[in-house]
């Protein structure tokens, strides 16, 4: 199997066994705190082992960076990492509110630069995005793009969860001077929305945000086509350690990274 298919079939997988789960109380069931630092839920539990026992039945060789199970090694000989977020957005799967999704990808070194494969499901209604390295971003099937033509609605995502009032206030020009605001709740279904042209721009300056949240996300929105910058406009990279937090914005093009982010600046 390729790597890709491994990553589509393990999401698959996931969605079996959780899509009756979303918003019913066996969904919730606290587990402690996971390797991410958040309260690990059944729900998230039980698609991260869903994960695990289907690498080990096809025996493949890898480290696991799981967001609730951290670091396991399934071999003495790893190809790599396999960064997984088996439910992204779980306040979302815990409360019934239809946008959650898994995100796995995998990386052959301990950067964001590496990754070679990512998949993203979408775990309320099955669909899938996936990319490999230099062959394209599809949505169940069919290749897409971020946003090319001058949209009729421009769309702008931001994740102010838990934004510090430094930030909120310097968002202030873009709320004031823009109608189309979004956030759904899981980084990762957000960054697939941006790569399919649903959205504009998709901003996370939070500095919270993990690895495990954007690794799939990371290659979907580049192979798409998309600008994914660091807080100084940089090319997104980072290590993929645990104490990692990272703060990034998608934009469509260069014209409205501009626009938005002269806003930001004012
Ligand atoms: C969360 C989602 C959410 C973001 C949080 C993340 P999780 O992921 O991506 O949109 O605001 O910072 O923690 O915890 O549901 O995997
Ligand atoms: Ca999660």
């Amino acid at each position: 199997m390729e790597v890709i298919e491994i990553l589509q079939e393990a999401s698959n997988r996931i969605y079996e066994n959780v899509k009756d789960l979303a918003g019913t109380e066996h969904a919730a069931g606290d587990f402690g705190r996971g390797a991410g630092g958040d309260i690990s839920r059944n729900i998230d539990i039980i698609a991260e082992k869903t994960v695990i026992e289907f690498l080990k039945e096809i025996n493949f060789e890898c480290i696991v960076l799981g967001e609730e199970c951290g670091r396991i090694e399934l071999s003495d000989n790893p190809k790599g990492y396999l960064i997984m977020d088996a439910i992204d957005g779980s306040a979302n799967a815990v409360r019934g509110v239809p946008f959650f999704c898994s995100s796995l990808a995998f990386a052959t070194e301990n950067k964001l630069s590496s990754i070679t494969d990512g998949v993203i499901k979408n775990l309320a209604n099955g669909e899938m995005y996936w990319a490999s390295k230099n062959k394209g971003s599809f949505f169940n099937g069919k290749r897409i793009n971020v946003h090319k033509n001058i949209p009729i609605y421009k769309i702008i995502g931001i994740n102010i969860s838990g934004a510090s009032s430094d930030l909120v206030k310097r968002f202030l020009p873009i709320f004031e001077k823009n109608e189309h605001l979004r956030h759904f709740g899981a980084n990762a279904l957000e960054m697939a929305f941006f790569s399919r042209g649903l959205m504009d721009i998709f901003i996370d300056l939070r500095g919270k945000i993990r690895i495990q949240d954007i690794a799939a996300g990371y290659l979907i929105v580049k192979e798409a086509g998309g600008l994914l910058m660091d807080t100084n406009l940089n090319s997104l990279d980072s290590d993929l350690s645990y104490e990692t937090r990272v703060s990034f914005i998608a934009a469509a093009n260069k014209k409205i990274l501009d626009e938005i982010t002269s806003l930001i600046d004012q």
